[in-house]
């Protein structure tokens, strides 16, 4: 493909999306296919002579979007929100033509410059502490990981490497196996599968530490925990506290959990993986309160403030902290203008080497929507939620189960979870809208995440009606 075919074609796929996502609707929502679809619908091997570009367009509506889950549609509550926008994805598009891997400052100094500024910019909407920031001759800092799961490992990576060098300074002839088969990390008993694979991948005891009625942990249960385990001769080194988990966007109480973890020399890792973006509204940023005693924080602005995949934010207090556990710096990497209050090289902040021009596509967002724009955009969101909500609660069949404070909500027919099985079965297999559930407390219970970009009332009111027919027709068979 030339120069001027690429004009051309460029054009002709900015069309077929914005016709893609201008007529999602129509689409329904979650594919019909059966695994191992695809296989079948191409050859088992790639060409050996040049195709013409059509017939690759052709394909993706014979071979792709069968099989495509809409995420964008405005039908779409399952998991949480991905976040997509025309700015996001403009900027993507650029990011891909400059083609950089921006390892290091050298290796591209405005991929590595426009992240710093990006994510202080995103700090400063947060109003996260100043210590968080890079600014100029800051010691904090922020980076964007690929997603929250890679954010939670780096920081127990980073807080394993910090324990064991105390620990080998205080006691030198303590060996670095004995150190590890001792460290304990918390979470809690609601975070993400993730945190437990990071323990996994640390090779670190990860416990749970058991929530509330409120699906929250709070610093008793921790307090405790960690008493039993410092008399059993553990090290507690790590906790992650979240912000609205996965199953209810339920809340720990970090103005509990941070002081402890400060006084016994704990990391505190919070991830807010989709509730973050929350924060940057006034009426949602007590939320955050108590991030001052964490020493990493991380959420997805990929999740739900516009902008596509992949691009997770993540500060950290001490950003030689992050470095220090992870540096590597061959002659082939090293540059003149290493490490200084201007510069960092984000390879040593992250496990691949290799990094995307990332921060464009945060840049294009924030100029496009402004702090205005997103905070309206969140606030639609959560309003959606409630509607759904109150209309949940008018019918005494079903019941809310947690509270609903952003775009979240959790609910169930009154009854056994083996009906609840079948309703979500239902209503999947009906095509209509698409949702996951989870377990609250051993109840099997519905979550609809107000996902899309589109989504309005009239969409609300038309899943509502789809679940409630649904479940009419459940209740019914039973009664017969
Ligand atoms: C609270 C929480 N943490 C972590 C994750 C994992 O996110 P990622 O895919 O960015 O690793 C999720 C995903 O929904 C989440 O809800």
């Amino acid at each position: 493909m030339d120069t001027a075919e690429f004009r051309r074609r460029g054009k002709e796929m900015v069309d077929y999306i914005a016709d893609y996502l201008e007529n999602i609707e129509g689409r329904q929502v979650y594919p019909d296919v059966v695994p191992g679809y695809l296989r079948n619908l191409i050859p088992d091997a790639a060409p050996e002579h040049p195709e013409a570009y059509e017939e690759i367009v052709r394909d993706i509506e014979r071979v792709i979007m069968p099989g495509v889950t809409h995420w964008q549609s405005p039908y779409f509550y399952a998991y949480f929100p991905t976040g997509s926008s025309y700015p996001a994805m403009l900027a993507d598009m650029l990011s891909g033509a400059i083609g950089c891997i921006g390892f290091s400052w050298a290796a591209s100094p405005a991929c590595t410059e426009l992240e710093t500024v990006m994510l202080d910019w995103l700090g400063k909407m947060l109003n996260l502490p100043e210590e968080f920031l890079a600014g100029t001759e800051g010691q904090g800092g922020g980076v964007i990981q690929s997603t929250a799961s890679e954010a939670t490992l780096v920081a127990l990576l980073a807080a394993r490497a910090k324990i064991l060098k105390r620990l080998q300074a205080e006691n030198p002839g303590l060996a670095e196996p004995e150190i590890l088969s001792k460290l304990v990390a918390y979470s809690s008993d609601q975070a993400h599968c993730s945190v437990e694979r990071a323990g996994l991948i640390g090779g670190v005891k990860m416990k749970k530490i058991p929530s509330d009625t409120k699906f929250s942990v709070g610093g008793e249960a921790l307090r405790k925990v960690i008493e039993e385990d410092k008399a059993a001769g553990l090290i507690p080194f790590y906790c992650c506290a979240t912000l609205g988990t996965t199953p209810s966007c339920a809340f720990d109480n970090i103005m509990e959990i941070g002081p402890i973890c400060n006084s016994e020399n704990i990391w505190m890792h919070i991830d807010a993986a989709y509730a973050g973006s929350s924060f940057i509204c006034p009426e949602f940023r007590h939320l955050l309160n108590g991030v001052e005693f964490a020493d990493s924080f991380n959420f997805n602005p990929h999740k739900w403030l516009l902008i596509n995949f992949d691009c997770s934010a993540m500060w950290v207090k001490k950003r030689s902290e992050i470095i220090g556990a992870f540096k590597m710096d061959p002659l082939y990497l090293q540059h003149d203008h290493q490490e200084s209050g201007l510069v960092t090289d984000y390879r040593h902040w992250q496990i691949p080497l290799g990094r995307r021009f990332r921060s464009l596509k945060m840049w294009f967002v924030f100029r496009t929507y402004g702090l205005k724009g997103l905070q309206e955009y969140i606030r639609k969101h959560v309003s959606l939620a409630h509607e759904f909500e109150s209309l949940v609660r008018q019918d005494k069949r079903f019941e809310i189960c947690g509270d609903v404070v952003l775009g979240l909500v959790c609910f169930r027919l009154k009854g056994s979870n083996a009906l609840n099985e079948k309703l979500l079965k239902a209503i999947n297999n009906g095509r209509m809208i698409h949702m996951v559930p989870c377990y609250l407390a051993d109840s099997f219970v519905l979550r609809f995440a107000v996902c899309g970009r589109t989504t309005e009332s009239k969409h609300i009111q038309l899943a509502w009606e789809n679940i409630t027919e649904i479940g009419t027709e459940i209740l019914q068979e039973l009664q017969q």
